[in-house]
């Protein structure tokens, strides 16, 4: 080195010093990895080592080739922004809260229902909903939940609660699941129309995925690897549908399948009206003609929402399917969406292009997976900072000033090329 180049080096001695981070990581592991995810798919790719293969392809899978699920993530892809002035918003306050059904919340976002929730997490719904509440964002607590009705209402500061509704054969037990979530405060109702019998998860079937889990030797082995997931297990109360009992025998998923198989009609929407007195949201449309129907027949509310793709499989991407819906309902019904919302600016456009708001499942249970109750609530910040973010770049100051022209949705590609799981884009196969 030249004399010249070692002066200037020891001159930059505090220069260079200055640029160490010397701070140590985080003790708590839970801190540590959370730490480190500043997306939903940080958080996915944290939820797959936390959990045993089988639970996470069990909340990551969807049915068949996983098509509806890659259109549904893919159509957010397709999204144009156009920003309008951007004058002095870096001052300003962003307005999210949204009012659905008459209750101001914090943004315009619901976390969806999802059965089976201590699978992921052994805190399971109650993790859930006491994040909900620190939020300030409503919860939707399914039927086949492991956590019950009345342990879910009785947290300490519960969410706006609603209730997610499979009309079940027994029309008495499903008569009673509606008279304890109204007797326990559940505000909302939301009846699932997509689900006649259970989709085809195929990662399930490979896993030889059933609850409670039969282990051979080599899924030991895979266990192992992941010992804090299992000393949970070890250490609290077996997993089981809380809301009501299930009879007969073999595992809990086939006999679950025998009463929830339905033989419910599209119409009986109707007796579902005539016994639920408070908002009614029909989940599972992906039609005009469909979202008007459930109107008709009494509904408050639909959700566009092919069910995260776990379901019928080469369905229209749910955000295609959005326009046409807000369209045919009007002002008569709100619209929410679910299915592949990862993204504050995902959420922007759901709203932008006429969604009261977006429902969420894998997201959160990501979090639930990767760092239980504080996974889900950081899974709700990364939703909230990325839409503030999102409406100042757009040069809004309130998510009810979004409107149709600050987004616009390309044609999907789909239409004329076909598209499977392997051909899915990027950001959905990242885990293997
Ligand atoms: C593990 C899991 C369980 C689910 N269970 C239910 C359920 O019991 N009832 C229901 O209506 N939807 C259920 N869903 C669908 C979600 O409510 C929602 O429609 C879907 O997750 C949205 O897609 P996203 O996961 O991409 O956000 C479930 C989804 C997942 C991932």
């Amino acid at each position: 080195m030249a004399m010249k180049d070692l002066r200037t080096a020891v001159r930059n001695v505090p220069y260079v010093w200055s640029m160490l981070d010397l701070r140590l990581p985080p003790s708590d592991p839970v801190d540590r990895v959370l730490g480190k995810c500043q997306t939903i798919e940080d958080l996915r790719v944290a939820a797959r080592a936390r959990v045993p293969r089988p639970v996470f392809d069990f909340v990551d899978g969807a049915a068949g080739t996983e098509c509806s699920l890659a259109r549904s993530l893919e159509a957010f892809d397709r999204v144009y922004n156009h920003p309008g002035p951007v004058d002095a918003m870096s001052g300003t306050d962003v307005d999210l809260s949204v009012e659905v059904f008459g209750r101001r919340q914090a943004m315009p976002l619901v976390l969806g229902p999802t059965g089976f929730t201590r699978l992921a997490h052994t805190d399971g719904e109650l993790a859930v909903a006491r994040a909900a509440g620190s939020a300030g964002v409503p919860y939707t607590l399914s039927t086949p939940a492991t956590c019950s009705i009345e342990a879910i209402a009785g947290i300490e500061a519960p969410p706006d609660l609603w209730f997610q509704l499979y009309v079940l054969r027994d029309r008495a037990l499903t008569l009673d699941l509606l008279q304890r979530a109204k007797a326990e405060g559940y505000r909302v109702l939301v009846l699932t129309v997509d689900t006649p019998v259970a989709g085809d998860r195929r990662r399930d079937s490979r896993n030889g995925f059933s609850i409670p889990a039969r282990i051979r030797p080599a899924g030991m082995l895979q266990m192992a690897r992941h010992p804090g997931w299992i000393k949970d297990v070890v250490t609290s109360a077996p997993l089981d549908l809380a809301s009501f009992p299930l009879a007969g025998q073999g595992d809990m998923w086939s006999r679950l399948k025998a009463i929830a198989d339905s033989d419910f009609g599209f119409d009986e929407i109707a007796w579902v009206r005539e016994m639920w007195d408070g908002p009614l949201v029909v989940k599972g449309i992906l039609d005009a003609q469909l979202a008007r129907r459930a109107v008709d027949l009494g509904a408050d509310g639909v959700v566009v929402s092919n069910h995260g793709g776990r379901q019928l499989d080469r369905t229209i991407a749910t955000l295609d399917a959005l326009g046409p819906v807000v369209d045919a309902v009007g002002a008569d019904a709100s619209v929410f969406l679910d299915s592949g919302v990862r993204e504050g600016a995902d959420v922007a456009a759901a709203v932008a292009l006429g969604a009261t708001a977006v429902l969420v499942g894998r997201p959160y249970l990501y979090g639930l997976m990767a760092g239980g109750q504080r996974g889900v609530r950081h899974a709700i910040e990364i939703f909230r900072t990325g839409l503030d973010h999102h409406l100042r770049l757009l040069g809004v100051d309130a998510v009810a000033k979004l409107e149709r022209h600050h987004v616009s949705l390309a044609p999907s590609p789909l239409t004329t090329v076909g598209v499977t799981a392997s051909s899915a884009p990027a950001r959905i196969r990242s885990v293997g």
